[in-house]
């Protein structure tokens, strides 16, 4: 029985070379390919490229087996699959950062946040008991506070490079996330003999490291 895996694409991907290889594949070709749905007829897989954002979709609803995707997607984005492992890749956190001088605004009674993910940027501060506007955006959330979009920004920070490139800093941190192996509820059960050799193969990596 073909089990389908699903790739986020970008930084993940580059993390999970040890992973492919570990299942036979050729990572030169699935990083550079264009193609979407790149096929194992030997060992029976088939893997499928995606925005990280939409590989637990495509898990839960059973388009795909397995996935690697990060912890933020899957609580930004609750998503009814099992979470089967915990991988040691795609390690970074989340933090709320702006301009050093405007460190202050998080005293504000109306904090303006510009995040990529909503849901968590709304839980942290509904917490905290603060009131905060959001504009959601899709991407370089880090000029925001340049240009006054927003006084401050929840983003997910790996090296800090892209903070520190713009003259940005950490306020707090939200907490950390790392990459997940999630499968499908369905597949878990029916397809149970070659999930759980992806599985194996995949710890059998990391035991490697
Ligand atoms: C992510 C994140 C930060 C950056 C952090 O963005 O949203 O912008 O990486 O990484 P660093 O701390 O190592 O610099 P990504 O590169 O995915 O691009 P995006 O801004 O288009 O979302």
């Amino acid at each position: 029985m073909t089990i389908t895996i699903g790739l986020s694409k970008g930084r993940l991907l580059k993390e999970s070379k040890g992973i492919l290889e570990r299942l036979g594949q050729d990572f030169e070709y699935i990083k550079t390919t264009r193609q979407l749905v790149i096929k194992d007829e030997v060992r029976d897989f088939n893997f499928i490229l995606l925005k990280p954002s939409d590989v637990p979709t495509y898990v839960e609803k059973g388009i795909i087996d397995i996935g690697i995707v990060g912890k933020d997607t899957l609580i930004e984005n609750k998503r009814d699959v099992y979470e089967v492992m915990n991988l040691p890749i795609g390690k970074c956190r989340f933090s709320v950062a702006g301009k050093p001088e405007n460190i202050d605004k998080m005293d504000q009674s109306l904090i303006r946040v510009a995040t990529k993910y909503p849901n968590i940027a709304t839980n942290f501060f509904s917490e905290k008991g603060k009131t905060i506007e959001i504009t959601t955006l899709n991407g370089s959330v880090e000029l925001a506070p340049l240009v006054g979009l927003s006084d401050v920004i929840v983003d997910l920070v790996e090296t800090g490079n892209t903070l520190k490139a713009n003259g940005l800093v950490v306020y707090e941190d939200v907490f950390e996330v790392s990459a997940r192996l999630i499968v499908n509820k369905v597949s878990y059960r029916f397809k149970d003999a070659g999930i759980q050799e992806v599985i194996q193969s995949v710890k059998e990596w990391e035991a490697a490291l």
